[in-house]
């Protein structure tokens, strides 16, 4: 099993405190609030800075999972932060003793598992916290569009607003291993006022939407839909993302 908790993107404290401000539009909030709608109790696994977990705790039982306490810590801290039962435990082998109506990964957790063991790891944790009735959901970008070419630090460089320390000049690097499909990409934030600067490199893996069918089809969950986007478009070649959802089989 590959070793992620160490990615100090989501490790570090100075770090994790980007994260919301880099991650603004929340389409799969949406989609996921809705549906939830149904279910009495929600597992986020990779729940990061718990956004959605905060909101989804409103009239459910919801326990976020991520292996970076200090995107927890941000978590922990917001409003509606003590409504959420946080654990800090990685979603590969993390087991609760609990199961769940919807258990999700969003903002492509999914593709931070490396390798194909890793990703049957990921899918049995799934499995083992459904309920007879309950759903998943995740999402995965699709490696057809090749989104990574093109961009380096400086076409990718825009202004973030901090609340605390003002104007963020913000950047990301990718470079793409054709032989593995993973992505390691740098990213990096400088405070304009003081000239202070945070960097940190991390790696997702691509993986096509056969790949991905194979792998859970090889697992204990059965797919009911495929969606191409957290609009709710049907999954087509060429879509944006590559969502699956679906049940215990
Ligand atoms: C891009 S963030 C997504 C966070 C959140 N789900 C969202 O939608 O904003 C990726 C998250 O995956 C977490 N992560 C990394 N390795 C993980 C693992 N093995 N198990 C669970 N989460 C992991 C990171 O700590 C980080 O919080």
């Amino acid at each position: 099993m590959t070793d992620l908790t160490e990615d100090p993107l989501y490790r570090d404290p100075d770090l994790a405190q980007f994260y919301d401000l880099t991650n603004q539009w929340w389409v799969d909030f949406d989609y996921c609030t809705s549906l939830a709608s149904n279910a009495a109790s929600v597992l986020d696994l990779g729940c990061g800075t718990g956004e959605l977990a905060v909101a989804l705790a409103q009239g459910r039982r919801v326990i976020g999972v991520d292996p970076a306490a200090a995107m927890l810590e941000v978590g922990r801290n917001r409003p509606g932060g003590d409504k959420v039962t946080w654990v800090q435990a990685d979603a590969r082998t993390v087991r609760l003793d609990e199961r769940f109506d919807l258990v999700l990964l969003t903002g492509h957790v999914f593709q931070v598992f490396l390798t194909q063991e890793d990703q049957k790891a990921a899918l049995a944790t799934i499995a083992t916290h459904l309920n007879p009735n309950g759903r998943f959901i995740f999402d995965s970008r699709n490696p057809r569009l090749r989104t990574w070419e093109g961009r380096n630090r400086h076409n990718s460089l825009h202004q973030l607003e901090h609340p605390q320390l003002g104007t963020i000049e913000a950047w990301n690097e990718p470079t793409y291993d054709e032989a593995t499909n993973i992505l390691t990409y740098e990213n990096g934030y400088r405070v304009l006022a003081t000239g202070q600067a945070f960097s940190a490199s991390a790696q997702i893996r691509y993986t096509s939407q056969e790949e991905l069918a194979a792998s859970i089809a090889a697992s204990e969950l059965v797919v009911e839909t495929w969606l191409g986007s957290w609009e709710g478009d049907p999954f087509y070649p060429e879509a944006k993302e590559i969502i699956p959802i679906g049940r215990l089989a």
